[in-house]
C-alpha cells in the first residue's frame, strides 16, 4: 500500500455510469464494438484497483433499458463482450474472495446471458472482500416500479407501503445507498441509475472516457469525496466554539 491510498477512505460505496466507450471508438475510426471491449477492460482494472483500496461496493451501470433501442448490431456486441466479461471475471473475483451480483430486469435478457449470471452469482455467493454489482438491463424507474408492484402484493396491501417496504423490494436490497456516484465521459446526468438509491450519493464527474479509466481515476474519486461534507437534510457540523 502506498502512502498515498492510507489516506484514502476505506469501506466506500462506490457507483459508477461507464459512459464513453462510443466516443472512444469514433476518436480512433474504430467500430463501436471495440468501444464496449476496451470498456470490459476499464472494468476489470477499476474492479481490481477497487479491490486493493478497500472499496466495499462497486455497482456499476453496464446497459439500461433505454439502451434496447439503439441498434441492434450494437446491442447484440455489447451482449455477447458481457457474456464474456462475466465468465472471465467470476474466477477472479473468487480468487479475491469478493461477491459478484447483477440487477435489472433479467426477463429482457435471453436465455443463455440469464444462464450465465446465474453461474456467476452462484460461484461467488460467499465472496466476503467487496461485492461487484452490475446494472444490465436495468433502469431506475423500471426498478421502482417492480418494488412498488411486490410491495403492494405483501400483507396489508397498498396502504401499509412505505419507504422500508419499497427499499425490501428493491433488486439488490442486501446492499447500501451509494455513496459516492461517479460518471464518466463529462456528461452531468444520472440518466435513469440508481434513482431510489442515490437519493443522497456525493456526485463526481469524470472526463474520462470510460475505457481510458483505471486506479488513478479511482484514487481521484476517492479523494474527491473524502472532502465532501454528507449532511442528510441536516445542519452542518460546526466546530466547538472557542472561548478563551
Ligand atoms: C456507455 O458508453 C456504454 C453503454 C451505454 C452501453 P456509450 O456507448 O454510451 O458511449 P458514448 O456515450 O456513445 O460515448
Ligand atoms: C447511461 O449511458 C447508461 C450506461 C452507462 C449503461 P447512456 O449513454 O445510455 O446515457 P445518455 O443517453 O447519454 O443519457
Ligand atoms: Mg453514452
Amino acid at each position: 500500500m502506498t502512502p498515498d491510498s492510507q489516506q484514502l477512505p476505506t469501506g466506500t460505496r462506490v457507483a459508477i455510469i461507464m459512459d464513453g466507450n462510443g466516443r472512444w471508438a469514433q476518436r480512433r475510426g474504430v467500430p463501436i464494438t471495440e468501444g464496449h471491449r476496451e470498456g470490459g477492460e476499464a472494468l476489470h482494472r477499476t474492479t481490481v484497483a477497487a479491490l486493493d483500496l478497500g472499496v466495499s461496493e462497486l455497482t456499476v451501470y453496464g446497459f439500461s433499458t433505454e439502451n434496447f433501442c439503439r441498434d441492434p448490431e450494437e446491442v447484440a456486441g455489447i451482449m455477447s463482450l458481457f457474456m464474456e466479461l462475466v465468465e472471465r471475471e467470476a474466477p477472479i473475483m473468487v480468487e479475491r474472495d469478493a461477491r459478484m451480483c447483477f440487477m435489472g430486469r433479467r426477463e429482457l435478457l435471453g436465455d443463455e446471458i440469464r444462464e450465465r449470471m446465474r453461474w456467476a452469482e452462484e460461484l461467488t455467493a460467499g465472496g466476503s472482500s467487496m461485492t461487484l454489482c452490475i446494472a444490465f438491463g436495468y433502469g431506475g424507474r423500471a426498478e421502482v416500479v417492480d418494488a412498488v408492484r411486490a410491495a403492494a402484493l405483501e400483507p396489508g396491501g397498498v396502504d401499509a407501503i412505505d419507504e422500508e417496504a419499497i427499499r425490501r423490494h428493491l433488486y439488490r436490497p442486501e446492499l447500501g445507498d451509494p455513496d459516492v456516484i461517479v460518471r464518466t465521459a463529462g456528461e452531468q446526468r444520472t440518466s435513469n441509475f440508481l434513482i431510489w438509491q442515490g437519493a443522497y450519493s456525493e456526485l463526481v464527474f469524470s472526463d474520462t472516457l470510460w475505457p481510458d479509466f483505471g486506479e488513478g481515476d479511482l484514487r481521484e474519486v476517492l479523494r474527491e469525496y473524502a472532502g465532501r461534507e454528507r449532511r442528510f437534510g441536516g445542519r452542518a457540523e460546526t466546530p466547538p466554539a472557542v472561548t478563551s
